[in-house]
């Protein structure tokens, strides 16, 4: 799973220094399929089914109100002041790496900025209750709090999860509930905890697609997500990008980062 991380975060990485203004989400799909192919790893989004459905991209594109879930398309165009969610979820060795970021197209208002650090910023404090013997309501309730703070919304329909040979394994990791409370972490688990975040309205509705999720404020939204081990005195994020160096730093250089 170290290694399944490392790919699905390289490629997220490389894919997110790509987008430009002007490019359509499918060039962006189409280049993290080729990186899948140069990693020898396979798409965890391609193929999956959901009832009679079956996700046709590589990768998760998602603009603007787009919470999740988006296609990569001909006729998406990014422009200048969008936000791109990229959702990579990879195939290595028969294990998963799953991980989120939403970056700025261009120059965004500084309130679309805010969001999407407010909802990094939520990962990494949901991240830091990931400990041997606390509980999912510890993760649950630390980003729940930050985000609605800031005054912004949680997204409850879709959760985080367990998460190992197959994409979504027990627990379910809500990003809002009480702590204390929901199954208890072991050392050694591993999970995706994954933050979606609306401005006003938590609400979502589904496109005429049949998969792509829709703020219904029709506001931009955000998503983060990391693949992690539990363990007792600190989570190792394990979908930390090649040449990053150790988590402990990686963790400490973003929120150094995020505070600047
Ligand atoms: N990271 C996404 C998730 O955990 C990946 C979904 S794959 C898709 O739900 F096929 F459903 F898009
Ligand atoms: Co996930």
């Amino acid at each position: 799973m170290r290694n399944a991380g490392r790919s699905a975060a390289t490629i997220l990485d490389r894919l997110c220094r790509m987008v430009r203004p002007g490019m359509s989400t499918l060039e962006i799909d189409e280049a993290g399929g080729e990186m899948m192919r140069d990693f020898r790893v396979k798409s965890a989004c391609k193929g999956y089914r959901s009832g009679n459905r079956v996700f046709p991209s590589f990768t998760c594109l998602s603009i603007n109100d787009e919470v999740v879930h988006g296609i990569g398309m001909p006729d998406r165009i990014l422009k200048d002041g969008d936000v791109l969610s990229v959702d990579v979820c990879i195939r290595e060795n028969g294990v998963i790496g799953d991980n989120c970021r939403t970056i700025p197209v261009g120059t965004v208002s500084p309130e679309i900025e805010r969001l999407l650090k407010i909802t990094e910023e939520s990962l990494y404090l949901g991240i830091s209750q990931a400990l041997h013997k606390k509980r999912v309501g510890d993760v649950s309730q630390a980003v729940q709090e930050y985000v609605e703070g800031a005054g912004f919304a949680v997204i409850t329909n879709f959760v985080g999860h367990g998460v190992g040979r197959t994409l979504h394994e027990e627990p379910q990791i809500p990003n809002f509930g009480n702590a204390g409370t929901g199954p208890q972490f072991r050392k050694g688990m591993a999970i995706c905890i994954e933050p979606m975040v609306n401005m006003k309205s938590p609400q979502i509705r589904m496109a005429k697609d049949g998969w792509t999720a829709l703020a219904v404020d029709g506001m931009p939204s955000a998503h983060f997500e990391h693949t992690l081990l539990v363990d007792e005195d600190k989570p190792e994020i394990l979908t930390i990008p090649e040449g990053e160096g150790e988590a402990d730093e990686y963790i400490n250089s973003k929120l150094a980062g995020l505070a600047a």
